[in-house]
């Protein structure tokens, strides 16, 4: 339809089982929204050890939402018992939709998705979390690519609404409108596109960070008045630097990177030099201490 909710189709039901292979940042976040959805979550990542770590972390964060009264403790109880770490790939047979949320690398997604066909059903759907790969590349080496698409959240995937549901050439619009209608179960916003680089968020943001960047390497300001002016007068929640600093300056960059390769190097798209010194020198914002701006352990905001 015009609006892009597209024809209304059955998501994944509720009492079937999904499951996150990759189990860090991203994929803790996506197995706790589907867990309260109340799916059977299963969860599988190829560090030993690391789903189980991932089991503790989301009872974790449910036992906060308890605290905090937005859960009830029976329904954290129901949904901790949905919620499993699986030894081996083959204990996700029973997962109608796959989100992959591991590495960003096309040839180790590819591998996975080649040695998933082989275990789950062939109505699943599977779908991956990635930022910056085709949608279509992924997909490349499937027997069955039809049931294959993206579903890109943000992070922290329990907090952002935001789902872009991606198809890529060979994707049945089947697949993308039972993975939009799952997404909207899940009580987030889908938005549907096509697999082009950057989608639409990462590819839209590209100028904001770029501009700032080109603002302070030409003197023009520096990254505290740049912030403090997109923040108090351009509407903007954060400013570009102290977004980056809490994004990752390594992340940020590698997204600007990968948009910039995937439009044939377009000027439009070119890498701070500046950013890149900062990666260099291990400045990669909150999560080391230091980027943009000096952070106090735990900070919220830079030190002044
Ligand atoms: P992460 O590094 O926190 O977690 C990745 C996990 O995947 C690790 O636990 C790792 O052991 C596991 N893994 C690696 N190779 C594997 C394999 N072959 N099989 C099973 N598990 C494997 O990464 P993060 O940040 O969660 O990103 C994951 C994906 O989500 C990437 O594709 C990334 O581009 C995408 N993404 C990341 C966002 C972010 O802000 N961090 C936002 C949206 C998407």
């Amino acid at each position: 339809s015009a609006d892009g909710s597209g024809p209304s189709g059955p998501g994944i039901g509720p009492g079937s089982t999904v499951a996150v292979v990759g189990t860090g940042t991203m994929g803790q976040g996506i197995a706790q929204v589907a867990l309260v959805a109340g799916h059977p979550v299963r969860l599988y990542d190829s560090a030993p050890g690391r789903a189980a770590e991932a089991v503790a972390a989301v009872a974790g964060r449910l036992d906060r939402l308890v605290e905090k009264g937005r859960l009830g403790k029976e329904d954290r109880d129901a949904a901790l018992a949905r919620l499993h770490a699986a030894d081996e790939l083959t204990g996700l047979a029973d997962a109608a939709l796959v989100v992959e949320a591991i590495v960003e690398r096309l040839d180790v997604k590819q591998g996975l998705f080649a040695e998933l066909e082989g275990i789950v059903a062939e109505d699943a759907v599977l779908a991956t979390n990635t930022s910056s790969l085709s949608v279509t590349a992924i997909a490349g080496g499937l027997r069955l690519p039809g049931r294959f698409v993206g579903m890109h959240f943000f992070n922290p995937a329990p907090l952002l609404p935001l789902v872009e549901v991606v198809s890529g050439f060979a994707t049945d619009p089947a697949a993308a409108t039972r993975a939009y209608e799952t997404a909207k179960r899940w009580g987030k916003t889908p938005v549907r596109c096509t697999d082009t680089p950057g989608f639409i968020v990462n590819r839209v943001a590209r100028p904001f960070y770029a501009e700032a960047l080109r603002v302070f390497e030409e003197g023009a300001a520096d990254p505290a008045t740049i912030d403090a002016a997109l923040r108090e007068s351009g509407g903007f929640r954060m400013g570009p630097f102290e977004l980056t600093d809490l994004i990752g300056q390594d992340v940020n960059e590698a997204v600007t990177r990968s948009v910039w390769e995937a439009f044939y190097q377009d000027p439009k798209f070119t890498p701070s030099l500046a950013q890149r010194r900062l990666v260099e020198s291990g400045r990669l914002g909150r999560k080391s201490g230091h980027g943009w701006f000096p952070y106090a352990d735990g900070a919220e905001r830079p030190e002044p």
